[in-house]
């Protein structure tokens, strides 16, 4: 990907190791504004159509928070029911309209492959908030970011990591997303431990073979892992055919710090896309973490406010002269990352 200028971003397919270190300089550079400590106004006038046909908490907030930081105005769309879609609009006929009102749109919707069958009809960017079990392009951005912020202030880089991922990896369209990423670099080393019947589709554990990348793939979390990344995920029961086969596979894998110190190094940083399923028969990251300084969950979702402020000046063109435009924050804040 030589130019981000006006391109949709709809899978992480799209990206070489070049295009994704551009990215994590921007986001580093969109620090300070994010910490209030200033403000910038490059892309006053800009709309942003931030459409959710699918839950969303964090990556809805966050696209909208992070346009909102660079100056933007954001427009919302959230459910099916709320949407022409629901009288039988195609997505094409809906991107044509929508483009005409946005400068820029992101979306997420359950069904894979919507997003870029969107993106055909749109006269302006578009970027995946997810499709389905398929791909979620920025939380994996998010993800490789993180895990290179955490392990850099270990002394390691993201070539020669040992991650192991954890969970429903058939329908976790994160893990699929930043496995791809991941394979970018150079020696990692993948433990893959879920329910077989939950295995990480064929189609991604090729792409980490094809690159040369050691995959284990087992149904236990036994011995001593040895990972650098625990990467934790919630059962998807909502790509279930019902929720009592769901029901079969929560709380199958949970961590707490019980089974953390006995399976994983006393400096493992412990990630999690979130939401994390919290209620008593799933609990697949405890409470009982909460003030363990490995645990990087809240990081990840600050830093996805960088990253998607990174997509968002890249893709519109500004990422060069976003100082320009700096302003003065003049309320209180002493926020911290
Ligand atoms: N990680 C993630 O996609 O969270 P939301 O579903 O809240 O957006």
């Amino acid at each position: 990907m030589n130019s981000f200028t006006g391109q949709h971003i709809l899978s992480v397919n799209q990206f070489d190791r070049d295009a994704i270190l551009r990215i994590f300089s921007v986001a580093d550079a969109m620090q300070p504004y994010a910490l209030r400590q200033k403000r910038t106004t490059v892309l006053d006038g800009a709309i942003l159509g931030n459409l959710f046909f699918e839950a969303s908490t964090r990556t809805r907030v966050s696209f909208g928070t992070a346009f909102n930081l660079l100056g933007g105005e954001v427009r919302e769309t959230t459910g099916m029911s709320s949407s022409a879609l629901a009288k039988g609009e195609s997505l094409y006929d809906t991107a044509r309209v929508l483009s005409g009102y946005s400068d820029i749109i992101t979306m997420r919707h359950p069904q894979a492959g919507s997003v870029a069958e969107f993106a055909e009809g749109s006269r302006v960017p578009v970027i995946n908030g997810g499709d389905g079990a398929n791909e979620h392009p920025t939380q994996a951005l998010l993800d490789l970011y993180t895990i290179d912020k955490e392990q850099r202030s270990l002394g390691n880089q993201i070539d020669g990591l040992h991650i192991a991922m954890i969970g429903d990896l058939k329908h976790g369209r994160t893990v699929h997303s930043l496995s791809k990423l991941l394979s970018l670099f150079d020696n990692i080393q993948f433990t893959l431990i879920s329910p077989p019947e939950l295995a990480m589709p064929d189609s991604v554990v090729s792409v980490m073979e094809n690159h040369g990348h050691r995959v284990t793939i087992t149904d236990q979390l036994s011995g001593s892992v040895s990972a650098d990344i625990c990467y934790q995920t919630r059962i998807q029961e909502e790509r279930f055919a019902s929720q009592e086969e769901a029901n079969r596979y929560r709380g199958r894998f949970r961590l707490n710090n019980e089974i953390y110190t006995k399976h994983f190094k006393s400096n493992t940083v412990i990630m999690h896309p979130l939401p994390r399923d919290s209620r008593a028969e799933a609990n697949e990251l405890d409470n009982d973490l909460n003030l363990n300084p490995n645990l990087a969950i809240f990081r990840q979702t600050d830093n996805g406010v960088l990253v998607r402020m990174a997509l968002f000046a890249l893709t519109l063109g500004v990422d060069n002269i976003i100082s320009h435009y700096d302003r003065d924050v003049v309320w209180h804040s002493n926020k911290r990352l």
